[in-house]
């Protein structure tokens, strides 16, 4: 298959929302990374979503709609879901709720579970081809099963560990603005639990609900607890984390001071997530041991942190 490159156009839009029609695969800008959608409602295409990532199958997809109207018809919400949802929607938030069985979702999407992860993505490009395909998208980031997440087109299209030959199409926005994945929140227990650190910082959600989220026990290989395989983001190289200063024989990636490789010369957290993963993979091409500055775990700090632990996390 030869993967086409779209641009965020009329023609491009159009050309992505046909192929979506017809059960294909695409990956397409959001604010937070690119996502590798498909009809939510197709079974066969969602397949292609897990076949083109060889992604194991008990790892549920995000569900991407329009807006809330749209994902009161996919999920029941209740007052806080709601708070949430008029508070940071649209934007890098994903809640996992009771999911509507009459919606229509193809089981695949939820691997079987009565929950759904849903967002609402704020990137105009991403709200345009929504609008324009009229149906929800399951999308998990476009990148093979456990490697980095891509936040530009170039990344899908990395012939290490990315997609080309693999998709329909990518449909091409530049850069992604946030650089790291949603923050997902979920009521397991019936408590607010924050189930993934992400694009919008837990302490405004915190704010929000004006009060503590829960936090999942990191047991790493529960598949439930979503996602989080221990090795994931993985770049070739070994990692050192919390590194002051690079060994002779490391690459080293800054942050709060200058460098070939710095995450943020001025130590500033949004710039730092925005460049995380287009650094690592920077960094890998070097191909040499890779160490890292300590990041401070405060706003997307915690985000930066919990994605490059799971880069350097043993591998399988
Ligand atoms: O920013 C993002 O969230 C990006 C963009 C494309 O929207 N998507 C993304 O998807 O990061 P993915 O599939 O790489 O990660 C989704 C995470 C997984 O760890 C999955 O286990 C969890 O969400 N998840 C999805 N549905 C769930 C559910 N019903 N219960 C628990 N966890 C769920
Ligand atoms: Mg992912």
């Amino acid at each position: 298959m030869q993967t086409e490159r779209l641009t965020a156009d009329r023609p491009g839009l159009t050309r992505a929302a046909a192929l979506l029609a017809a059960g294909e695969c695409v990956a397409i800008p959001t604010e937070t990374v690119y996502g590798l959608a498909a009809d939510a409602r197709d079974g066969r295409a969602v397949a292609r979503i897990y076949a083109a990532k060889d992604r194991p199958a008990f790892n549920p997809l995000i569900v991407h709609v329009a807006d809330l109207d749209a994902a009161r018809r996919i999920a029941a919400f209740d007052d806080a879901a709601l708070m949430l949802a008029s508070a940071f929607w649209p934007g890098a938030l994903t809640l996992v709720l009771p999911l509507r069985p009459e919606a229509g979702i193809a089981p695949l999407v939820g691997a079987g579970l009565p929950t759904i992860g849903l967002r609402v993505p704020a990137h105009a490009a991403a709200q345009a081809l929504l609008r324009r395909f009229g149906g929800p998208l399951a999308a998990p980031s476009a990148n093979a099963s456990g490697r980095i997440s891509p936040t530009c087109a170039d990344h899908v299209l990395d012939p290490d560990g990315g997609l080309a030959g693999r998709i329909a199409a990518v449909l091409d926005a530049g850069p992604c603005p946030v650089g790291v994945e949603s923050t997902i929140i979920g009521w397991p227990g019936g408590r607010a639990t924050l189930l993934r650190p992400g694009g919008i910082p837990a302490e405004a959600i915190e704010a929000a609900l004006d009060a503590p989220l829960a936090r999942l026990a990191t047991d790493a290989e529960t598949p439930t607890a979503p996602g989080q395989l221990s090795s994931h983001y993985a770049p070739n190289a070994p990692l050192r984390l919390n590194a002051a200063a690079p060994r002779p024989d490391e690459t080293f990636i800054a942050f709060g001071t200058p460098g070939p490789l710095s995450l943020s010369p001025s130590g500033d957290l949004v710039q730092a997530a925005a460049n995380l993963f287009d650094t690592l993979r920077r960094a890998d091409r070097q191909g040499r041991p890779i160490a890292v500055a300590p990041i401070p775990d405060r706003g997307l700090g915690r985000a930066i942190n919990d994605r490059l632990r799971r880069a350097a996390a043993p591998r399988d």
